[in-house]
């Protein structure tokens, strides 16, 4: 079976990397896809998130990355996809995974499956890493090595 691992990586955390680790256990292969969320403004470009994502997940054989745009339903069927794997760290997390889980089974049948975050990276969101290396904090143990060189850059010296 084939699986999508959706989201803006914007960046990429260890939080997804751990994801996507997971869902590589369990899947033949896995799609990592890098999309958009209307509601969200980025501090990093889509072709740069894709080669941030695409970096950390190198050593894993069965993953691969691609951008998408458009509905991820749209996607899991132009990959062959059978399931969506999230992570949830909280319950609003999970409420909010299980709306969409809804909507894209109501959709088109595509199954997701919600694997609970690991404990080690239950604080650890996207967005507390930007706002944090923006404001010169240290996020050297939540995202990969190359992640971390590009918030570098664009940190306040
Ligand atoms: O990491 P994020 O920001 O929560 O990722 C969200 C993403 C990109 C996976 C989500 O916004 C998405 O699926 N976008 C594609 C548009 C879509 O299919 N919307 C309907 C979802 S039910």
């Amino acid at each position: 079976m084939i699986a999508v691992v959706p989201g803006s990586f914007d960046p990429l955390t260890m939080g997804h990397l751990d994801i996507i680790r997971r869902a590589a256990v369990m899947y033949e292969r896995v799609v990592v896809g890098v999309g958009q969320n209307s509601t969200k403004s980025y501090l990093f470009a889509p072709p740069e998130r894709l080669e941030l994502a695409a970096a950390a997940c190198s050593d894993l054989e069965n993953v691969e990355v691609r951008g998408f745009e458009g509905l991820l339903v749209d996607f899991c069927r132009t990959v062959g996809a059978q399931a969506i794997v999230k992570g949830a760290r909280t319950g609003t997390d999970f409420d909010n995974e299980l709306l969409m889980a809804r909507m894209n089974w109501a959709l088109t049948g595509v199954e997701t499956v919600i694997l609970p975050a690991a404990a080690a990276w239950g604080h650890v969101s996207s967005t507390l890493v930007r706002q944090i290396s923006l404001l010169g904090g240290d996020v050297t143990d939540y995202v990969p090595p190359q992640v971390w060189h590009r918030l570098q850059e664009r940190a306040p010296r």
